[in-house]
């Protein structure tokens, strides 16, 4: 089978445990799709505002908005999901005040296990089927930045823990069109973003084991996020080693003791590198997913420059992938 990168999947889903870069990364590529010309809709599960802020925009919040050329973004959160949802099911606004805004209908509502997970993923579905006036697929590309690990396989299960739960009915069906969508290599792929560190790295092999074995959901890649580039050569990593060494044995005089600070930098930054590359091959080593790498990039405030340098790192390493997978 061909596996087809990236950008050729119209349902993109970034995962991974909390804080290694998904809503950086999930922005990054949504902004490289839209510069490729795609028409591309960003979307924010259960969190607003990051996305707002990379992009210097003003608040994204439930209304779709535009962002930049081609590109627009939208939160998504339970209550409004389930809102739409029930809506488009239940049709009469009258009807839905009486049933979800009830209190106890709407308390009963947010202790079923699942549900919110289900309509915020049916509401991207939604927007994966959506036609314009003339009948054409309104996006080329539904990106969304999933919830993290532990909340995140949970949030990718539960279209399958409810068909499998639940034989029949609405609930049934709906899971299952967004089951097949998810698990539909041609038109699914779901990024996992990771950091090259024990943590993050263990979660994610975990993670990629459970989506493919268990769930049978296709990865496209994983991105380790926030690499350092090795700063010295082979002879000058020798070097710093010995100067360190020298350093720690004597309480010498010697002339290096004034460069102490910049030797310790530049071991810290060898081992930083060293660490990472570990990591990168114990990924390398366990999955047969693509690997991309990202680099750290050093900021004062996340803003829309690197949000844009990290979109054409991503377009780099995805043309690379591409042209390694066809030969
Ligand atoms: N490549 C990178 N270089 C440096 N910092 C990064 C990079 N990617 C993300 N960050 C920073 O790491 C933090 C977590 O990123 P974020 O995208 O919010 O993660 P998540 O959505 O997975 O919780 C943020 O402060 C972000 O600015
Ligand atoms: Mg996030």
């Amino acid at each position: 089978m061909t596996v087809p990168d990236l950008y050729n999947r119209r349902f993109v889903l970034f995962s991974g445990k909390g804080g290694v870069g998904k809503t950086t990364l999930a922005a990054s590529f949504a902004l490289s799709c839209a510069r490729r010309g795609e028409r591309t809709l960003l979307m924010e599960l259960d969190a607003k505002n990051k996305a707002s802020s990379l992009f210097g925009v003003g608040e994204i919040d439930e209304e779709i908005r535009e962002i930049d050329d081609n590109l627009y973004g939208v939160a998504v959160t339970p209550a409004e999901a389930m809102k739409e949802y029930a809506l488009m099911v239940l049709k009469i606004k009258l009807i839905y005040r009486a049933v979800f805004e009830n209190r106890v209908v709407s308390s009963f509502l947010r202790v079923i296990p699942g549900l919110n997970e289900l309509v915020m993923l049916g509401k991207a579905y939604y927007h994966t089927q959506e036609t314009d006036e003339n009948g054409r697929q309104k996006w080329d590309k539904v990106i969304v930045d999933a919830p993290a690990t532990g909340h995140g396989i949970f949030f990718l299960k539960i279209p399958s823990v409810i068909t499998n739960l639940i034989g029949s009915g609405l609930m049934f069906e709906e899971a299952n069109r967004i089951l097949e969508l998810l698990r539909d290599p041609a038109r699914t792929g779901i990024a996992i973003v990771t950091l090259a560190e024990d943590m993050p790295v263990n979660e994610t092999l975990m993670l990629t084991e459970v989506l493919t074995d268990e769930m049978e959901l296709p990865i496209a890649c994983v991105i380790a996020n926030a690499i350092y580039r090795p700063l010295f050569s082979d002879d000058e990593r020798d070097w710093i080693d010995d100067a360190q060494d020298f350093l720690c044995d004597e309480e010498s005089e010697d002339v290096l003791q004034e460069f102490r600070g910049f030797i310790e930098a530049a071991k810290f930054r060898n081992d930083r590198v060293a660490m990472q590359q570990h990591y990168l091959e114990l990924l390398r080593d366990n999955g047969d997913w693509p690997l991309m790498e990202i680099p750290y990039y050093f900021f004062d405030r996340m803003s829309f420059a690197i949000i844009d340098e990290i979109a054409n790192d991503l377009s780099e390493s995805l043309g690379q992938t591409k042209r390694q997978a066809t030969g």
